[in-house]
């Protein structure tokens, strides 16, 4: 692939990032397989589309599969729309979503580059939750099966739209959870500043974080004013327990969320993004199958 002069790649991820794809880009292909005799449309939304690829330092584990463009220290790859392309059996339907313009005119050009199916295609430049939102009202269900890939870079995925996707019972989900971005928030000795605390009512859709993750202890007397010991609030919890809590959040509206959910780490080992699956279809043989796919994926990946 020619690397335009003026054209912006996104610089962004490490070795995360090519696990993500990777396991997304394996998932896509076994879904459109599994599924290429039933009789639905199949529809791919991805929510945080980017531009179609993405750069990183040439300085991980090879992966060939993925790899478009080698360089001497940079490698250009294929980001999650280009591979939901590229698999062996395309969607009947795409949506590409991205706010910054930039990346919007990218996909449009990457919607021209395959022309045999661009009439799948759509392109929108539109917030997340309010495309995904549409989207789903949209679509008819009954027809229609589908998969998610949300990778928001921070906090930008609401509850409702969560909410939203399961209620389709034709989702399945791919979410890349921001859980240092919520670590940060969830302050130590006590509850979070009012603001971070909507924030994180908005992306739990819950309020009851406040009590799954954080304990009441008492504290040592603070003066010689204070005659008895006070009651306060610390947080109670780590990475291992957010994610737990999410999962149980995710749990309440999906049929099934698997319990295979993959903590990707940085360079330095500290867990930036958890990668949650988890399907809205009620049919129990629909789970099973995608279920069974999704955690032998998320294991040897
Ligand atoms: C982590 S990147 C996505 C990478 C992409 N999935 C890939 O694999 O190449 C996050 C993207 O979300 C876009 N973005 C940020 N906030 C958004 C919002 N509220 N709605 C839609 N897109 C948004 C950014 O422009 C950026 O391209």
């Amino acid at each position: 692939m020619d690397q335009k002069k003026n054209e912006q790649i996104q610089k962004f991820g490490g070795a995360w990032t090519v696990i993500k794809i990777d396991i997304l880009k394996q998932y896509l292909d076994a879904y459109t397989t599994a599924l290429k005799s039933q009789p639905f449309n199949l529809v791919y939304i991805d929510a945080f589309a980017g531009c179609g690829k993405y750069t990183t330092k040439n300085d991980q584990q090879d992966m060939p599969l993925l790899a478009i463009k080698k360089d001497t220290d940079i490698e250009v790859r294929e980001g999650s729309a280009r591979a939901a392309l590229n698999i062996t059996n395309p969607f009947h339907k795409y949506h590409f979503i991205d706010l910054a313009e930039s990346n919007f005119e990218q996909l449009n050009s990457l919607k021209a580059e395959y022309s045999s199916i661009s009439s799948r295609i759509s392109i929108h430049r539109e917030d997340a939750n309010e495309a995904v939102l549409r989207i789903c009202k949209e679509t008819n269900w009954y027809d229609y099966r589908g998969v998610l890939f949300l990778d928001p870079f921070d906090l930008e995925v609401e509850w409702k739209t969560i909410e939203t996707v399961a209620q389709t019972k034709g989702i399945d989900m791919w979410f890349l959870f921001p859980i240092m971005a919520v670590n940060r928030l969830l302050t130590r000795k006590e509850l979070p500043p009012e603001e971070w605390q909507k924030k994180l009512d908005k992306v739990f859709g819950a309020t009851d974080w406040r009590t799954s993750l954080y304990s009441k202890i008492q504290a040592r007397q603070t003066s010689i004013y204070s005659l008895l010991p006070e009651d306060i609030t610390v947080k109670d919890t780590d990475i291992e327990g957010i994610k737990e809590y999410t999962a149980s959040r995710l749990r309440t509206v999906f049929t099934k969320v698997s319990p295979s959910a993959r903590i990707l780490r940085n360079k330095t080992n500290s867990p930036l993004f958890v990668l949650f699956f988890a399907v809205s279809t009620e049919s129990d043989r629909g789970k099973e199958v995608a279920m069974r796919i999704a955690n032998y994926i998320l294991k040897n990946t």
